[in-house]
């Protein structure tokens, strides 16, 4: 029988000939992909020369019969080679990048990306908009007055060249494979394939040109991955591709059950990060960031080991050249740079609203997506990506999973401008908060280290 589908997706590659039916049974059978293959249907369905029909049932064989590391690799090297690289030739330096796979409460980049570049690594970070419970460092950055995420390639490049550091948003024109990709899985039930997953978010960290690359890989309730062997698996996963292709790669596996710093909206997570670069706030945020750091400085080779990566950043604290790298990024990108002295120049909410504690007990453990979606309903977050955020709202925790309260004690405070949605947001706040009688072990906050 003549089918004009498998005439039109036919190509000769390298005298090989190509047909998407070919490839699709192949995989259905477990079969292993070649390089020219993964290569010949990324470039196709980027084209536009393959139709969805087809990659969907290619992206569910994957589902369900996976990719191995070689395949994986290769499906990441296509990814990068769809669109623009970014060159930083031109900055002195190792380069190292990070990227967490995105949490509540979660500023570590707005803490690290000026610390690890106090200690003289070169940065040129991209980030992405917050969406549905998570935040974005994007969104973050813009509650500060004045400042522009996005400045121009060649802009961001310079002042790294004149500073060491730039933050900016993702570029459009960056791994158009993945874009359109993702869009498919997204509705095709094949987003949660590891290998996928991870070819996704590392074709993006590739394309972004660092060298050395740190990734944090979040799990628990307000992360993507819901348990730690799932964590680890992506972790691995991730490693072995980034260091396929010749970048320094280490990812750490940490926690997400409850939110990380005790701030949870945008311009509140600045005042966070800003306290912890003047050594005003301790905790997991901090403990989390100075691990995250050293590995920067590790694998960067700036450091010899991850002591004294962590006594570097412990001192670029104290003597606040952190913070003081912050003032010059902000000032860089056209904002006001006196927020590092005045918190109060940060975008204020109208209310602070108490939160009081329901029940008298330890805090068993706290849904830290229920708490990013009941600040997401008052304006911190975007429900679609289409959404404004509010950049002076959100929460702020007064207590940790651990502490002891009493009914009726505050447990947190809601910074507030529109109430429209207050009581649906307190609702499921207190829902996420669990209070019971035993004291919980104390946790750790970093699960696992994946260098290889
Ligand atoms: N984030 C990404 O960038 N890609 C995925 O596939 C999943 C999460
Ligand atoms: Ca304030």
């Amino acid at each position: 029988m003549k089918n004009e589908y498998v005439t039109f997706t036919k190509t000769i590659i390298g005298g090989i000939i190509m047909n998407m039916v070919d490839l699709i049974i192949k995989k259905r059978q477990g079969k292993h992909l070649s390089k020219q293959e993964i290569e010949y249907f990324v470039k196709g369905y980027t084209k536009g020369d393959i139709p969805d029909y087809q990659v969907s049932a290619l992206l569910m064989a994957i589902y369900f019969r996976g990719l191995d590391q070689e395949e994986t690799a290769n499906l990441t090297i296509a990814m990068v080679e769809s669109g623009h690289r970014m060159n930083l030739d031109m900055i002195p330096g190792v380069k190292v990048d990070k990227h967490s796979t995105g949490g509540v409460g979660d500023t570590t980049t707005l803490i690290l990306a000026p610390l690890v570049a106090s200690c003289g690594v070169p940065i040129m970070k991209m980030s992405g908009r917050g969406l549905g419970f998570t935040g974005g460092t994007v969104d973050k950055l813009q509650s500060i007055p004045g400042f522009n995420p996005f400045l121009s390639i060649n802009k961001a490049v310079e002042n790294v060249q004149k500073m060491g550091l730039a933050l900016i948003g993702q570029t459009e024109n960056m791994v158009p494979a993945d874009k359109k990709l993702y869009a498919l899985r997204d509705v095709t039930g094949t987003v949660e394939q590891l290998s996928l997953i991870a070819s996704s978010i590392m074709s993006k960290k590739i394309a972004a040109g660092a060298e050395g690359i740190v990734l944090d890989v979040k799990v628990g309730s307000g992360a993507f991955m819901e348990t730690t062997d799932k964590a680890i698996q992506l972790a691995k996963e991730m490693v072995n591709i980034g260091n396929r292709v010749g970048r320094k790669t280490v990812a750490l596996v940490t926690d997400m059950n409850e939110p990380l710093g005790m701030a949870i909206g945008n311009a509140l997570e600045v005042e966070e990060a800003i306290q912890v670069l003047c050594g005003k706030v301790e905790g997991p945020i901090k403990e989390v960031s100075l691990v995250l750091g050293s590995y920067m400085l590790y694998v960067g080779g700036y450091v010899n080991n991850i002591e004294e990566g962590k006594a570097q950043l412990a001192q670029n604290i104290s003597n606040r050249k952190g913070l003081q790298k912050l003032a010059e990024l902000i000032y860089a990108q056209g904002g006001n740079d006196k927020v590092v002295e005045d918190l109060s120049l940060l975008p204020q909410a109208k209310d602070v609203i108490p939160v009081f504690a329901k029940d008298t007990g330890y805090i068993q453990s706290m849904k830290a997506q229920e708490i990013g979606r009941s600040s997401m309903l008052l304006g911190a977050g975007r429900r679609t990506m289409k959404s404004e955020v509010d950049p002076a709202v959100g929460i702020v925790m007064k207590k940790r999973v651990g502490d002891y309260v009493m009914a009726g004690e505050l447990i947190a405070e809601f910074h507030v401008n529109k109430k429209d949605q207050l009581k649906e947001a307190l609702f499921i706040f207190d829902e996420a908060i669990c209070i019971g009688s035993g004291k919980p072990s104390q946790k750790s906050y970093i699960y696992d280290v994946i260098t290889e």
